[in-house]
């Protein structure tokens, strides 16, 4: 079985309380690594503690948010093994983070995304699959 983390910042933290939510709403193990309000935190802090379980955890998917994702995402990637994908524009991005980049944290803008389209999306990066064959070499060349 998958397991699941999810933290995010201050501006993301309601989006998070929602991707919490649906995520046991499905019966999903789902590890909250804070934050535990929408009083100011730094996203750095969050996006370290999801890394360190997806180290921890194999197979583990990680899932950030914050104001765009995007400082969630330079914060992740900055670790080795972590592929951490932005996914504001939808499904469509959060498959082929999937398929072709084997994506490994998902990473939402709270104030860019939709909440529909942000659970739609968290359920795409759920349901897909890595494609592997020429996207393995690919992958791999990233350490
Ligand atoms: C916080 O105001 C905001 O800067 C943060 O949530 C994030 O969007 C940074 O990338």
């Amino acid at each position: 079985m998958t397991h699941y983390c999810i933290a995010s910042d201050h501006a993301g933290f309601r989006l998070k309380e929602t991707l919490k939510s649906y995520l046991n709403s499905q019966g999903h193990q789902v590890q909250d690594l804070g934050t535990d309000s929408e009083e100011s935190v730094d996203y750095p802090d969050y996006a370290l503690k999801v890394v360190g379980h997806i180290k921890a955890e194999q197979d583990s998917v990680g899932i950030l948010i914050c104001g765009t994702g995007i400082g969630m995402s330079i914060a992740a990637n900055r670790y080795p093994g972590v592929r951490a994908a932005v996914c504001n524009e939808g499904v469509r991005s959060a498959v082929l983070a999937r398929q072709h980049n084997n994506a490994n944290i998902l990473c939402l803008g709270a104030r860019l995304i939709d909440e529909k389209i942000a659970l739609e999306t968290l359920q795409a990066f759920i349901d897909t699959p890595f494609e592997g064959g020429r996207h393995q070499r690919r992958v791999d060349k990233l350490g």
